[in-house]
């Protein structure tokens, strides 16, 4: 889902705030109002002193009544008083029987009591008459909501405070897994290790994090293919290179010891143009893969191309046969010709060099429905199945096991194994592919191998 981790930090912080805000509050205003009521053991308490005034002014008499309201009152520091009030209606008017039966002076016990008003409320509980009324101003160690300052402090502060930061954590763990994966990733990657990914473990999740993580993957992939590839290149290379070096430095000796002369600065000039193809193919091959360069197209028109490319061939290779089908028109297709041309140039020699003298190399264009097809087939005896997609690989060659078997080659065949590897990357450049394949008799023998390249191609020939 776009923008995610957008949508899941607005669930978590957004909605899932309000919501803990808003339990918080109902449990807060909750606890605060069971904490309101005069606690049953208090409220007997004050029942039993009602009680026990009133057995006093019936049975002993006020003057009794009073000495023990007077120890009551110091006892809890407060004060009490017995009263009957009368209801008077003045001007003819009438209250009702309903306000007359519920009268009171105090507050009945079982009402709720303001927890934030400093005074204390007075208490009403009315003798067996329902008239005279024990009134007494509730004594402070009856006073509900003692607790309330420490309870609202651990609910509304504490408590929120607590969950928040459990919150904040967890979410902090949420965002940092990829996150520490990835940096775990780059300082592995860092360090050497191509083959670490950060991606891995995180397949359930699908965010900005996991994106970046994944981007991470790519570029690794791609880094990774590169450093190995650029490695394997300068191996190779170096391999390669010692021994035309050697040869050089034979030679070198010989003009020094003016042993044949003439000779061997035919030779030193043979070897360093040598050596100078090898490098230019070398660099041209890295160029391709750390750049994977984009060629600037052109139009170019293919079949005059072919026909030049297959007289080139026909002159350098005069005792093979050289033939070319191809449609009989002009075919303009957009590509970069530099790049075209030293590709099936190198296909077209390889074929050569590989084919028999006075055998024939057939190069084919096709027009197909969105490509075109040019494939060179030659009548060598092609390349083991296991080798199709090896042939591509800088610096591979086949080993020639039986060279004095039915393998006839040419003198100008051996190279540095890098004319397909070149020829496929710009190929591919062109936006186009390049497959090998043997060409086989009825007896399933090999009778040569076929190499070719389709290239994009939207119809318009003119
Ligand atoms: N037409 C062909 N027939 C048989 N083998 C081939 C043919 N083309 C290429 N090969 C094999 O593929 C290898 C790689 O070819 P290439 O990249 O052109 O390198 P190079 O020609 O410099 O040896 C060659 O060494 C050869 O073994
Ligand atoms: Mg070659």
């Amino acid at each position: 889902m776009k923008n995610s981790l957008l949508w899941k930090l607005f669930a978590v912080i957004a909605v899932g705030t309000v919501v803990f805000f808003w339990l918080v509050d109902l449990v807060a205003s909750h606890t605060e109002d069971s904490m309101s009521y005069i606690d049953q053991e208090y409220r007997a308490e004050l029942r039993a002193y009602a009680k026990e005034a009133e057995r006093l002014l019936y049975d002993e008499g006020e003057e009794i009544l009073s000495k023990w309201v007077k120890g009551i009152e110091e006892k809890e520091d407060t004060w009490i008083a017995i009263s009957r009030p009368s209801i008077e209606n003045l001007a003819d008017t009438q209250l009702s029987e309903r306000y007359i039966s519920t009268f009171s002076l105090g507050r009945d016990l079982e009402w709720k009591i303001h927890l934030y008003f400093a005074g204390n409320p007075t208490m009403d509980i009315p003798f067996e008459d329902g008239i005279t009324r024990f009134l007494i101003q509730l004594p402070q160690r009856m006073r509900p909501g003692k607790n309330l300052f420490i309870i609202d402090l651990l609910l509304q502060i504490a408590l929120p405070f607590l969950i928040l930061c459990l919150l904040t954590y967890v979410l902090y763990r949420y965002m940092m897994k990829p996150l520490k994966k990835l940096e775990k990733a780059t300082r592995h990657f860092s360090e050497g290790h191509f083959h670490v990914r950060a991606s891995e473990g995180l397949s359930h999740r699908q965010d900005e994090l996991t994106a970046l993580a994944s981007t991470f993957d790519q570029m690794a992939t791609r880094i990774s293919t590169l450093i190995v590839d650029q490695r394997q290149l300068l191996a190779d290379l170096s391999h390669e290179l010692r021994t035309p070096l050697t040869r050089l430095n034979i030679a070198v000796d010989c003009v020094e010891h003016n042993q044949n002369s003439k000779e061997e600065l035919e030779r030193l000039r043979y070897e360093s143009a040598n050596m100078q193809a090898l490098i230019d193919d070398a660099l041209t091959l890295a160029w391709f893969n750390t750049e994977s360069p984009k060629l600037e197209l052109e139009s170019v028109e293919l079949t005059s191309l072919l026909q030049v490319l297959v007289e080139d061939a026909r002159f350098e290779f005069s005792n093979h046969k050289v033939t070319l089908n191809q449609p009989d028109k002009d075919i303009y297709i957009s590509s970069a010709q530099q790049a075209l041309s030293a590709a099936l140039e190198n296909i077209i020699r390889n074929g050569l060099s590989h084919t028999p003298e006075g055998k024939t190399v057939n190069i084919q264009l096709t027009e197909r429905k969105s490509s075109l097809a040019i494939c060179v087939e030659d009548q060598g005896i092609g390349v083991p199945d296991e080798y199709l997609e090896d042939i591509f690989k800088p610096f591979f060659r086949i080993k020639e096991k039986n060279s004095d078997n039915a393998r006839i080659v040419s003198s100008k065949k051996s190279g540095y194994g890098l004319g397909l590897a070149l020829a496929q990357r710009q190929i591919l450049a062109l936006g186009g592919s390049i497959k090998a394949s043997n060409m086989l008799d009825d007896n399933g023998e090999r009778t040569g191998l076929a190499i070719c390249i389709h290239i994009p191609y939207d119809g318009e020939s003119l």
